[in-house]
């Protein structure tokens, strides 16, 4: 239980304000290359900032203030010019730092254009997604976290906007007790209730009821390290041994194997998040892979049958209130995870105060290569099962499921015949 003053602090996250100041010190993705591949301009907000995304004429990416200096009008409708985006209203242009290159109707001798500029923030595409900086420059690097930049991968992202508070969500992440009953007993009820929507098998679904007979929450250098130990199993098992770290301040890392899978929740104001769980397949053992020149993009929706573990979190976390009132919850001893991870987010803002850089902060090139690799290892590609990258994804929403099927059941049959 928090107080209401506590509360307010650690989900508030406009900027100005002690959570948003952390969270600004972090790269955050607000949009992906399948998105842009489909229309370079795109509106987005992050932190309580509404802003315009845009990838010009020659490729280059800018992210500028929301609204036309001129006559206020949003840069959504902009046109993508060579060198920058074309205000739809009277043709005025902005390059990727905001500085006004041209005003077409105004006399061919005005030096205007010059001293007219709109606020642009750093932006910089890695691994398929488009991630931006609001915090103060100079801008640390974008994390190369091992799924963003593990080669010979196939990939896709899921995408979702969530009518709740980040933090709501992230809380999850180190409530391991949750899969248990939401995505074993509740999954089984839809089932009971809905027949099956989705490929898959009521022994699959099942096997999620296990009962966990112990569970952990530690620190490490990253983040918190969950750990569950389910009926049947052994603390050899790699949900014991490796578990399912939380990278501070607003990932999760999963995976399966031959999979590497991180999901982001990304602050849009205090009462919108945008989901990202984003997958890496790498069937490895020589299965050709094909090129992605984009990361294919798909919405995960909200379903009112939650049939598939994104929705049944999404709609769970959407549900407990716009900003969960954590005055009135009751904590039990399983919730330790949540208390650690809320003493981890106090004692970095109160870093940020006090002038310093919070944690998986990076600006050596040599400190941040293939992050968090160890913290991948979910199995090798043989103990693949078919059918599990429906049973892992977002339901039956992805484009690219078959060949993702496909590139694993390859990768594992190689695997056994020891390619
Ligand atoms: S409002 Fe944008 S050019 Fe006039
Ligand atoms: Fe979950």
């Amino acid at each position: 239980m928090l107080a209401t003053e506590q509360n307010e602090r650690i989900t508030r996250v406009s900027l100005g304000t002690p959570m948003g100041d952390l969270l600004a010190r972090y790269w955050h993705p607000v949009a992906t290359t399948g998105e842009l591949h489909d229309n370079p301009v795109k509106p987005v907000k992050l932190l309580g900032v509404p802003l315009t995304l845009f990838q010009d004429r020659q490729g280059k990416l800018g992210l500028i203030e929301q609204r036309c200096a001129h006559r206020r009008v949003d840069l959504k409708w902009g046109i993508p010019a060579e060198n920058g985006l074309r205000c739809a209203y009277h043709g005025w242009t902005y390059d990727s730092t905001g500085q006004c290159i041209d005003t077409p109707s105004e006399p061919d001798s005005s030096t205007f254009a010059a001293k007219v500029k709109l606020d642009s923030y750093p932006v910089e595409e890695l691994g398929g997604l488009i991630w931006a900086y609001l915090g103060p420059l100079p801008a640390p690097l974008v994390p190369r976290w091992h799924p963003l930049v593990v080669e010979g991968a196939f990939r896709h992202v899921a995408v979702s906007t969530i009518p709740c508070n980040w933090l709501q969500c992230m809380e999850n992440s180190v409530d391991p007790i949750h899969a248990e009953h939401l995505h074993g007993y509740l999954w089984e009820y839809v089932i009971e209730r809905h027949g099956y929507t989705l490929p898959g098998t009521l022994d699959q679904v099942q096997r999620m009821t296990r009962k966990h007979i112990k569970t952990a929450c530690e620190p490490y250098e990253h983040g918190i390290i969950k750990r569950r130990l389910l009926e049947g199993g052994s603390e050899d098992s790699l949900d014991w041994q490796h578990g399912h770290p939380l990278v501070f301040p607003n990932s999760v890392t999963l995976g399966g194997p031959g999979l590497y899978q991180i999901e982001v929740r990304v602050p849009i104001d205090d009462t919108t998040t945008w989901s990202i769980i984003y997958q890496a397949y790498v069937p490895g053992h020589g299965v050709p892979v094909p090129e992605q020149p984009f990361i294919p993009t798909f919405d995960a929706p909200l379903s009112d049958v939650p049939d598939y573990i994104g929705a049944q979190d999404m709609v769970i976390w959407r549900d407990q209130e716009e900003i969960m009132d954590r005055s009135r919850e009751r904590l039990g001893d399983s919730d330790r995870g949540l208390i650690l991870y809320r003493r981890m987010l106090e004692d970095q803002m109160k870093v940020v105060e006090d002038g310093g850089e919070p944690i998986n902060v990076f600006r050596d090139p040599a400190q941040n290569d293939n992050l968090g690799h160890d913290a991948w290892d979910y199995g090798p590609i043989q103990d693949h099962t078919p059918g599990a990258v429906y049973l892992r994804t977002s339901g039956p929403h992805s484009p690219v499921l078959p060949i993702l099927e496909d590139l694993m059941v390859q990768g594992a049959a190689a695997a056994k015949l020891g390619r």
